[in-house]
């Protein structure tokens, strides 16, 4: 029931103020950001990497409003892999991007997100990694993965994300399930219309089983987005029964989200991939960790109650 009243919030330039201004906000972020800096967040890459997991680097920001804010995000993507590079990872630290955050939404957008997400392709490329394309809301989707689609050309390995709750995304598992494809599925984090999304969380989890089915039988790399303990027992299920060695597939996870879990995966031989989000641009992100799970909501509301 909260979930759609913190969602709606996430939106509001209100509420943003109000919750990024309390003193108390600030601990409890630090459990799901891993940082606002990339001087404070490298020492958490290389921490967890030591740790048998591997990484995908979100330099939060969303929405920009006019082009030059556009090429800033771009450019602290750049400065990531800058700081990325020394570390030698390779593909185990990758980055995730949203491209609205690259302008996509501007008019024109389109093209200005193509343009600059190239030149941060093209740098991962060189450091020996990748870059995975966010999936916002389905008004996005069309022009996401089309981008998706003409970076793959050049770089077949560059990451697409799917959306269980949504009604198309069977359709465009089918497409994306080719040989090389590395495609992550989670359940979807906006709030959606009923005319294009699952409403009911059973129907998405069907539908997340659905979809799954299709990527394991599939020839692409799959990526299982979730905590879920069900799904991840399915999709374990499912890559035996399809053959799959254990690095023919991988499990991603949310920092500061069932860390246990993730080391246990990792510690049975899984790929385990954390999605680190940092940056000074956290609300967005963060009041949908909200809206997931109320226990995340009771944690931050626990904290006003014994700080204030
Ligand atoms: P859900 O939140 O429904 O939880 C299912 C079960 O998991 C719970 O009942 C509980 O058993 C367990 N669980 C969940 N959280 C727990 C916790 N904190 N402690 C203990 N148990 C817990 N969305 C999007 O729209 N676009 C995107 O690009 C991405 N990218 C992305 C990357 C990665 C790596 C992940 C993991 C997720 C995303 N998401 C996303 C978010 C995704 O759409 C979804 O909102 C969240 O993952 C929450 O859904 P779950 O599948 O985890 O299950």
């Amino acid at each position: 029931m909260l979930g759609p009243v913190i969602l709606a919030a996430s939106r509001s330039e209100q509420m943003r103020r109000l919750v990024s201004a309390a003193p108390v906000t600030k601990p409890v972020v630090t459990r799901f950001i891993a940082g606002e800096t990339t001087e404070e967040t490298l020492p958490v890459v290389k921490d967890l990497t030591d740790r048998r997991l591997e990484v995908t680097i979100d330099v939060l920001g969303e929405d920009v409003t006019d082009p030059a804010e556009a090429v800033r995000a771009r450019d602290a993507y750049l400065h990531l892999i800058d700081g990325l590079r020394p570390l030698g990872l390779g593909e185990r630290a990758e980055m995730s991007v949203k491209l609205s955050s690259f302008g996509q939404a501007l008019p024109g957008g389109h093209d200005l997100a193509l343009k600059n997400i190239t030149a941060v392709v093209e740098a991962a490329d060189e450091i020996g990694t990748m870059v995975s394309l966010d999936m916002e809301d389905h008004t996005t989707a069309d022009s996401t993965l089309a981008i998706h689609a003409e970076l793959r050309r050049r770089f077949p390995k560059t990451g697409a994300v799917v959306q269980s709750y949504l009604f198309r995304t069977e359709d465009d598992c089918r497409d994306l399930a080719a040989a090389g494809s590395r495609v992550r599925l989670v359940k979807g984090a906006y709030k959606e219309p009923a005319s294009v999304a699952h409403q009911d969380k059973h129907e998405v989890d069907r539908a997340y089983v659905r979809c799954l089915k299709i990527l394991m039988a599939g020839k692409g790399y799959p990526m299982i987005g979730s905590h879920d303990p069900r799904l991840i027992a399915i999709a374990q299920d499912l890559a035996l029964r399809a053959g799959r060695d254990l690095d023919a597939y991988e499990f991603q996870m949310l920092y500061g989200i069932r860390s246990e879990e993730q080391h246990r995966l990792a510690a049975e031989g899984h790929r385990v991939r954390v999605y680190m989000a940092y940056g000074t641009d956290w609300y967005g992100y963060f009041m949908r960790r909200l809206a997931e799970r109320p226990a995340n909501l009771a944690f931050f509301l626990r904290s006003f109650v014994t700080k204030g």
